[in-house]
């Protein structure tokens, strides 16, 4: 019998697996400053930690496939936040042995071992990655999903995806939570799978499991420009060492650019609700405001009074040209929205740390 009560919104005893990460760390602040106990589990990946932050007070060294290392941090826990991943898009097939087993295979020893100690509360780092296009508006056909970008398109400069029906340009919309999941990468498909895992999980046991679809989040001690980096830390690397942000395509891509105390206070959030015992409940953590690529570049070089972003015109195969999504789900039931803005937040991200 574990002690997590409803809506019991102090001393909650909360195991928070990559709390030494970039994520993670602001999570464990967050939950300290609401009252919780917080202990945490980190492998310091050397990809994540060249640079290691200060270790969170209380972050066990070990391994989240290492079934006795997470034994040994479940005891006393009431509720799991699990944020140990291996991040980003990949950079070869060659990653994908990696991404199956710090994801999948960590997020299976988790699960398995929480059933056996009885601890029935799990909140998930999950992605937008997990639905691959986001969600698409044909003026002639209504809501649709777009067919695969060509090459030869994306070499013309024509970059929106087009209608399957009609063939026309498609403008984006607000994906919700009841999207199909379409994984396109190595992390996206891990993502999923986790998703999956934590679902099958929940049904068994009659437990909780929450899974946050977190956009491009940002903020400090973002990890610094490795092929794993997202590209708001890209960019400010660029521009601290006077180069101008490289834009690809035309820039007008859309994401929802969240801080990462706002990802720190949906995980609070989705602690401390109840969640629908016996499944999995997905929630997009995103501000609702989208912005542009090249919005973004422009924003954080005049925050830096950098060199102006140049736009490339080249493209990445695997990238996905837009994903919006409506943050209404998380409002309604978590109580959650995003409260930084775009402007002043990227203003602060413009001089907070980075991590090599
Ligand atoms: C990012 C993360 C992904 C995470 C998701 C949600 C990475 C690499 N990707 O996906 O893991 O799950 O957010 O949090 O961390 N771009 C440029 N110039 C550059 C680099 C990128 O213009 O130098 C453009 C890309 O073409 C893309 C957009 O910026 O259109 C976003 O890129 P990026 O942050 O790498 O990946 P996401 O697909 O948004």
């Amino acid at each position: 019998m574990n002690n997590y009560e409803l809506g019991k919104v102090t001393g909650v005893r909360i195991l928070v697996t990559g709390s030494a990460g970039f994520i993670g760390s602001h999570i464990v602040t967050v939950l300290r400053e609401a009252g919780h106990e917080v202990t945490g589990l980190d492998c310091f990946l050397p990809a994540a930690h060249r640079q290691p932050l200060p270790a969170a007070e209380g972050t066990q060294a070990g391994d989240v496939r290492d079934a006795q290392a997470v034994r040994q941090a479940l005891r006393s826990v009431d509720a799991v936040c699990h944020q140990a991943a291996m991040v980003g898009m990949g950079v070869s097939l060659a990653d994908a042995p990696e991404y199956a087993s710090h994801n999948d295979l960590g997020t299976a020893v988790l699960l398995a071992e929480m059933a056996a100690a009885g601890i029935g509360k799990l909140v998930l780092a999950s992605s937008m990655v997990v639905y691959g296009e986001g969600a698409y508006e044909c003026p002639a056909d209504g809501p649709q999903r777009p067919l695969p970008r060509l090459g030869e398109d994306l070499r013309a400069g024509r970059f929106e995806p087009r209608c399957p029906l009609c063939h026309g340009e498609l403008s984006p919309s607000f994906v919700a939570e009841d999207a199909p999941i379409e994984p396109r990468s190595l992390y996206a498909a891990s993502k999923a799978a986790q998703e999956h895992y934590a679902a099958a999980w929940a049904r068994a046991t009659g437990s909780t499991a929450i899974a946050l679809r977190y956009h491009n989040v940002y903020g400090p001690n973002m990890p610094r420009d490795t092929p794993y980096a997202g590209v708001a830390a890209i960019f400010r690397s660029a521009l601290e060492n006077g180069l101008p942000p490289q834009v690809f395509e035309d820039g007008g891509q859309r994401r929802d650019f969240i801080h990462v105390t706002d990802i720190a206070r949906a995980n609070l959030a989705a602690l401390q609700s109840p969640g629908i015992p016996g499944s999995l409940t997905p929630y997009n953590i995103a501000t609702g405001r989208p912005h542009t690529i090249l919005d973004m570049a422009t924003e954080l070089a005049s925050a830096m009074s950098g060199q102006r972003p140049q736009i490339t015109g080249g493209f990445r195969g695997g990238d996905v040209r837009h994903v919006t999504a409506s943050p209404a789900k998380a409002r309604d039931e978590l109580g959650f929205a995003a409260e930084i803005r775009f402007r002043q937040g990227m203003k602060d991200f413009a001089t907070a740390p980075l991590r090599s």
